[in-house]
């Protein structure tokens, strides 16, 4: 018997061979779960339930998402790395946990590049510097001169060490040569709440998050993280035009897998992400929430993992250089 193509199905009459192919056709017999490793409410949840909601249309299975939050999303995305891998348990997450956070941990829990079997990128969101109402600045340049005047007792929230919106906060404080207090939360959900209610001064999250608090006039915007200004706020300057030359930060989410889960599951699950990007309504709904669509080629399993490599390249020096220490 050919043991390389054979897995073994515990059932009631004990274990039965059942070759690879048996097992991936089978797939999924029962629902998935999607651990996010941020606290509901916040724009990896926002994202996650979107694409699971069509992705298990397309699998004939539903794909609940379950909210572990903590450590920056470490904890979430070390259950995830833990899992079993049968398929059933799947992370959704983002650069700020798999690749920034190896320059601000000593030991992480787990390999981002070793530890997970790449599925696809779900999209990549740009991100606002957004300010409680009553914060004494309308523009920028108010906002820097405000916060370095003011930078033992102004406050910045984020989703913990390794976050993206950790990522926005330090890069932007590292730019504007100050050093702020980080009020930590599991995710920017609750911190967007306490940002509206006037906790805390300021906070860079994803667009996906913050635009409707935007738009609805309940927090300000002050420049956005891209290059270019978003189309859903062509009146926000973005930070490189507004004063902080050069400074660009964008956070692309996707799906992983445990190690050795079969490439015929990674496959199935890739098809079915790649309904859901194809479909019109949820293209829809991410495009007025900010959120840039991969391309099918970007959503494949090979670029996620060419984009994790990449973005470890790219943003733990850059973490280093700002002279973050891990923590
Ligand atoms: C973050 O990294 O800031 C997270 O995306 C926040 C969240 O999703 O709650």
């Amino acid at each position: 018997m050919k043991r390389r193509g054979l897995l073994a199905l515990a059932t009631g009459a004990g274990l039965v061979a059942l070759p690879v192919g048996a097992m991936a056709q089978a797939y999924p017999a029962k629902p998935i779960t999607v651990i996010v490793p941020f606290a509901a409410g916040g724009p990896t949840d926002a994202l996650a339930r979107i694409l699971c909601q069509r992705m298990g249309e397309a699998l004939g299975q539903q794909m609940i998402v379950e909210n572990v939050g903590g450590a920056g999303g470490t904890i979430g995305v070390a259950k995830a790395a833990r899992a079993a891998p049968d398929g059933y348990t799947l992370a959704f997450t983002h650069m700020g946990t798999l690749a920034v956070n190896i320059a601000l941990y000593k030991s992480l829990p787990y390999d981002s590049q070793k530890d997970f079997e790449p599925i696809g990128l779900g999209g990549t969101n740009p991100m606002v510097l957004v300010a409680k109402k009553d914060l004494p600045a309308k523009t920028f340049p108010e906002f820097l001169a405000y916060v370095k005047a003011n930078e033992k007792k102004v406050q910045y929230g984020m989703a913990g060490i390794g976050a993206a919106s950790h990522l926005g906060g330090l890069m932007l404080n590292s730019m504007m040569k100050v050093n702020v207090l980080e009020i930590p939360y599991k995710g920017t959900g609750p911190a967007l709440n306490d940002l509206v209610s006037g906790q805390f001064d300021y906070m860079v999250d994803q667009a996906v998050n913050v635009l409707p608090q935007i738009q609805g006039g309940n927090i300000k915007a002050l420049g956005v993280s891209t290059l270019k200004r978003l189309p859903q706020l062509p009146d926000v300057p973005t930070i490189d035009e507004a004063g902080l030359k050069g400074y660009e930060v964008t956070i692309w989410n996707g799906f992983f897998a445990p190690k050795g889960t079969s490439k015929e599951v990674v496959a199935k699950l890739n098809q079915a992400l790649l309904a859901a990007l194809g479909d019109e309504k949820v293209r829809a709904r991410l495009t007025e929430l900010a959120v840039a669509l991969p391309t099918t080629e970007d959503a494949t399993p090979e670029a996620l993992r060419a984009q994790l490599k990449a973005s470890i390249d790219k943003w733990v020096p850059a973490v280093q250089a700002a002279g973050v220490k891990p923590e």
